[in-house]
C-alpha cells in the first residue's frame, strides 16, 4: 500500500528531516509534562510524544492494513513479494524466517529477531490517525486481549518492540530509547490512558 494518509506524510517529513541529520529523534521525558495540570490533557500529551515511535516506520512495517509488510522509511511493499499468510508468519513455502533470522544479519543487511512475523490485521496501523491507534491498542477484542499494565510490559521490554531501536543496516532507529518509550507508556497509563481526539 502506498503511503497516502496524513499519518504517512508526517513519518515522511519526519523522514526527511531525520535523516537529514542522520539519526532518529529524541523523546522528552514523562516530567516535561507535568505543568499540565488536567490529567487527561496531560495523559493525551504523553501519547502524543510516544507516538513520535508508534508512528515511525520501525514500527508501522510490521503493522500494516493488508497482506504485505513494507519496507524501509518511505514504507514501500516488502520486495521480494511475501504474504502474511494463516499465522501472521509468511505463507507456508515462504516463511518470514526462511529469509529473516534470530538476529540483524549485517553482511546483506536483513534485519532479524527469533519472533520475526506481522502483527495480526486486528493490530494493523498503517493509515490509521494516532487518536485511532490509541484507542484500539486498549480495545482487548484487538490487542491480542491484553490489559494495560501487560502493554506498558510489551511496549517497554518486549524485544521484538525494542528491535527498532536497533535496527540494522542503514535503518534509522526508532525515536529515543526503548526505556525512554516505556516511561512515557508507564506515565500515559497512569494518568488514565486518555487517547488524543486525531
Ligand atoms: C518484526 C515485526 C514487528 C515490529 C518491527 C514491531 N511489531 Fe508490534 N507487533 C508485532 C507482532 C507480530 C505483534 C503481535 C504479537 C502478539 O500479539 O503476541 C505485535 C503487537 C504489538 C502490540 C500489541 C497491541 C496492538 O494492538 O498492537 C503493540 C502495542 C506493539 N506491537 C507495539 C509495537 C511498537 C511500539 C513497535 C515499534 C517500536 C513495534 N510494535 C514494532 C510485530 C512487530
Ligand atoms: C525471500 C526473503 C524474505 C522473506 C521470505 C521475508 N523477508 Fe522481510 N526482508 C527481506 C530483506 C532482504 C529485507 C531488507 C530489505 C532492505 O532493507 O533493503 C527485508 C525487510 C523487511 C522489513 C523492513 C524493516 C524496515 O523497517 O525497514 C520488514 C518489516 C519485513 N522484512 C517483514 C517481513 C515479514 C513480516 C515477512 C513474512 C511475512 C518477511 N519479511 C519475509 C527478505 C525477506
Amino acid at each position: 500500500m502506498r503511503p497516502t494518509s496524513r499519518a504517512a506524510a508526517a513519518v515522511m517529513s519526519c523522514f526527511l528531516s531525520c535523516a537529514a541529520i542522520g539519526q532518529s529523534a529524541a523523546l522528552q521525558s514523562p516530567q516535561t509534562f507535568d505543568s499540565i495540570a488536567d490529567p487527561s490533557a496531560r495523559s493525551q500529551a504523553l501519547f502524543v510524544e510516544a507516538g513520535k515511535v508508534i508512528m515511525g516506520p520501525r514500527c508501522q512495517n510490521c503493522h500494516p492494513n493488508g497482506d504485505r509488510p513494507t519496507q524501509a522509511d518511505d514504507m514501500h511493499l516488502h520486495l521480494p513479494m511475501v504474504v502474511r499468510g494463516p499465522e501472521n508468519m509468511g505463507a507456508t513455502a515462504l516463511r518470514c524466517m526462511s529469509c529473516h533470522q534470530g538476529a540483524n544479519f549485517e553482511p546483506v543487511g536483513v534485519p532479524g529477531n527469533p519472533k520475526w512475523h506481522l502483527a495480526p490485521l486486528s493490530m494493523a496501523w498503517q493509515g490509521k490517525s494516532l487518536g485511532q491507534i490509541c484507542a484500539q491498542i486498549k480495545d482487548t477484542q484487538r490487542n491480542g486481549g491484553r490489559t494495560l499494565v501487560q502493554l506498558q510490559e510489551h511496549m517497554g521490554h518486549d524485544d521484538l518492540v525494542g528491535w527498532a531501536w536497533n535496527p540494522g543496516g542503514r535503518r534509522i532507529p526508532a525515536a529515543g530509547t526503548q526505556e525512554q518509550f516505556g516511561k512515557l507508556i508507564e506515565a500515559w497509563v497512569a494518568t488514565g490512558a486518555a487517547c488524543p481526539a486525531s
